[in-house]
């Protein structure tokens, strides 16, 4: 198969790419504008491509409100599949900048559903987020529980997720899978590729950034929750675990299956105190920690029911392991 990876210089995205050419023989292109991808992250990955020596590599630097320079890629390149992870990701920018998040998240991927369905791309894996729960009614999180984002960010996932539906509702030839991540973190147990977006607000990439002395402290936000140490508790997924899922969703669509969502997280969380400590346990540093107040819009528990990824897609985890997640967070901010 032919697949077409939006974002694929990016985090999670870059991670889906690698496993996509080391697991499989489908060839991958990538269409990335830069924006938070990267090139190096582009260079280990057409070298990833020559090692495994099975499908081919192939990258379009283009922005995606392009769209007749999208259209002229699905011209003339006959893809099989769309795994579409390029977004803006930053929820208090989304607060600031809301059109920003309903241009780039929203419109963008509906033209991207138009030009799948006007060239006749059947498969499509959306990468959604927790977000779109809101501060959610019941814990652990089901895919069914009600949706309710408090975030632009949230809100502009969850109107492409309903785009989504409504379109394979109309086309009966058209599938897809959305994949609600939960906390992302960690990344290449070979210290290849991670995140590099150096403004990220990711828990574990700020603490493993404060071990090494590239931040001067880390901040907890919020220390009087109702939780047995009063810090906010989520549910930390590998991401190489999550780039899992996507192959786990790809050949569940090439099989016929029905289009359907599904949350990607372990079922259990930790606190943020537990993970600062983590860190600070496999960094062998003692960082500075300071509290401030709660933020808003931040639910004291979020962690997935993964039931059904688990039982519909034969999804396992292979690396549900805090220790190991900071592990190879901390090897690669040694690196960036
Ligand atoms: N990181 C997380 O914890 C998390 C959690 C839930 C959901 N997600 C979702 O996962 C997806 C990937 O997130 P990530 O953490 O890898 O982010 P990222 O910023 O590292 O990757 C996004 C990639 O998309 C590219 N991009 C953005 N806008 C584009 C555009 N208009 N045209 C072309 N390329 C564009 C960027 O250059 C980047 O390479 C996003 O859709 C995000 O909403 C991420």
């Amino acid at each position: 198969m032919h697949i077409l990876v939006t974002g694929g210089a990016g985090y999670i995205g870059s991670h889906v790419v690698k496993q996509l050419l080391e697991k499989t023989s489908h060839d991958v292109t990538i269409i990335d504008n830069l924006s938070t991808g990267h090139q190096a992250t582009l260079d280990t990955l057409e070298q990833i491509a020559l090692t495994s020596k099975n499908g081919d590599l192939r990258f379009y630097r283009t922005d995606l409100s392009n769209f007749a320079e999208i259209e002229k890629i699905f011209l003339t390149n006959r893809f099989d599949a769309v795994m579409h992870f390029a977004a803006s990701i930053v929820v208090p920018e989304s607060v600031i900048n809301p059109l920003k998040y309903y241009m780039n998240n929203t419109v963008n991927t509906t033209n991207l559903i138009r030009v799948c369905n006007e060239y006749v791309v059947q498969k499509f894996i959306f990468s959604s987020t927790a977000a779109v729960y809101g501060e959610p009614s019941e814990v652990p999180v089901r895919e069914t529980t009600q949706t309710h984002p408090i975030n632009p960010y949230g809100m502009s996932k969850l109107m492409s997720e309903h785009i989504l539906q409504d379109t394979a509702a109309a086309k009966s030839d058209f599938s897809f899978v959305i994949l609600r991540y939960f906390n992302v973190a960690g990344a290449d147990i070979n210290n290849r590729i991670g995140q590099s977006f150096p403004n990220a607000t990711h828990l574990i990439k700020v603490a493993a950034q404060t071990a090494l002395a590239q931040r001067e402290k880390i901040s907890v936000f919020g220390t009087d929750y109702d939780t047995p140490d009063g810090t906010c508790i989520r549910d930390y997924i590998h991401v190489d675990d999550l780039a899992s899922a996507h192959l786990r969703a790809l050949a569940y669509l090439s099989e016929g299956n029905k289009s359907d969502i599904f949350n990607c997280g372990y079922g259990h969380g930790f606190s943020v105190y537990e993970v600062i400590e983590t860190m600070k346990k496999i960094s062998d540093i003692d960082f500075t920690v300071e509290t401030s107040p709660r933020r808003s819009g931040d639910p004291a528990l979020l962690i997935s029911d993964n039931t059904k990824i688990k039982n519909t897609l034969g999804w396992e985890a292979y690396y549900d392991d805090l220790a190991l997640i900071c592990k190879t967070a901390l090897d690669w901010e040694k690196n960036v």
